[in-house]
């Protein structure tokens, strides 16, 4: 296993930030947090940015106005981080295949479904196509108050693919799950352009000022264990030891949403130095499996947060009780739901910052 981030290499800058403290495992006054998807359509400011930039992917393209919803939630709600304002789906879009979202938000793309289809795929241009998306992360970089910290991120090669393959949303990615089981040699082909496009696209976002990279793996658990290793452990290992390979200092947070029993699994073969837990974790189980080992981020439910009330406080409370005590940032267990009161987000924020362990 690589060793993780040496504590004493933090730069004063860094030092700083909560967040990068506590993936180096240093001790933080209270959790650091911020939340999946904290730019999005719950966002009044968000909606009319998105209104003004005509389709989705004009958006990410836009460094201004990208930038500027990259900034909102940080302004409205004093997150310890922001996340580059992106998508999974700008790689494969990069890579040649037709990428486009409909009006409700779903993802098409023009299906890649053989190797043939794989080899008209490249990665020649991935750096001039994706230009747009550093130039955000430099505009974002130049605004952050000392204490906020840029996360750079991207899809793992098995989530993406599974889009790639299925040509959009799915509720099991059977297509891309029959590939992998039935012609894995070629299936393979489309998981090795990733781990090298994705790792390009990290890097480039580190050089342009990204300080935390985060692998989002949305699908890992609908694969079968040999599965799981296979299309989610192996692509990550890689991508975590080519990334660290150039920059040793920036810390990367593996998501494999539904892994289950395979985090601690997860953890210790790819040598991420921050896990994020989705909701169904135990707590308890993370604190003694995970937290050894790795940064645990995550888990309140994102329904909590639409919800409101005195259940998100209890629940809240919960979370910061059994996981503080370790390395821990306080995150949800998947995105902002799109209906979620921003109001119901500050007063959740308010409950991080105001807590004492
Ligand atoms: O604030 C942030 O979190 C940063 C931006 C961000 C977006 N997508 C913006 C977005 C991030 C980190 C993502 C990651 C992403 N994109 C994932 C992984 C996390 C997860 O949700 O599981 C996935 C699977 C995608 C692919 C994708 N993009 C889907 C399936 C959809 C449609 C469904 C949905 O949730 O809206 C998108 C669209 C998208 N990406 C929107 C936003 C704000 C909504 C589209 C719009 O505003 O019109």
């Amino acid at each position: 296993m690589t060793p993780p981030i040496n504590v004493s290499n933090l730069s004063d800058s860094s030092q700083k930030k909560p967040i990068l403290r506590a993936l180096a495992r240093m001790s933080c006054r209270r959790p650091p947090f911020w939340f999946m998807r904290q730019a999005g359509r719950y966002l009044p400011e968000y909606r009319q940015v998105r209104r003004q930039a005509g389709s989705f992917l004009d958006l990410c393209f836009s460094p201004e106005l990208a930038a500027e919803v990259t900034m909102q939630p940080v302004r409205r709600f004093g997150t310890d981080a922001a996340i580059l304002f992106s998508d999974i789906l700008v790689v494969p879009h990069a890579l040649g295949q037709t990428v486009s979202f409909t009006e409700r938000g779903g993802p098409r793309l023009e299906p890649v479904a053989s190797a043939e289809a794989v080899a008209r795929l490249g990665s020649e241009d991935l750096e001039p196509r994706l230009a747009p998306v550093y130039e955000t992360i430099r505009r974002v970089r130049a605004e952050l108050a000392e204490r906020v910290a840029l996360i750079g991120f991207a899809g793992a090669p098995w989530t993406v693919a599974c889009y790639m393959v299925e040509g959009g949303s799915s509720q099991d990615f059977a297509s891309a799950k029959a590939w992998a089981y039935g012609e894995p040699g070629t299936f393979q082909r489309l998981i090795e352009l990733l781990v090298e496009a994705t790792s390009r696209h990290l890097l480039a976002q580190t050089s342009a000022g990204a300080e935390v990279l985060q692998l989002f793996d949305s699908w890992a658990g609908v694969l079968a264990e040999d599965q799981f290793d296979r299309w989610v452990v192996e692509p990550t290992r890689e991508i975590v030891r080519l990334v660290r390979a150039a920059r040793p200092d920036v810390p990367i947070i593996g998501f494999p949403r539904g892994a289950g029993p395979s985090y601690p699994k997860y953890v210790a073969r790819t040598g991420v130095e921050g896990v994020g837990i989705d909701t169904s974790i135990p707590l308890r189980w993370a604190a003694e499996k995970l937290q050894p080992h790795a940064a645990v981020q995550g888990n309140l439910d994102p329904a909590l947060l639409l919800a409101g009330g005195a259940t998100l406080g209890r629940e809240t409370e919960r979370i910061l009780r059994a996981l503080s005590p370790g390395p821990f940032i306080f995150n949800l267990g998947h995105g902002i739901l799109p209906e979620t009161p921003p109001h119901h987000v500050a007063a959740l924020a308010d409950m991080v910052r105001a807590w004492q362990s």
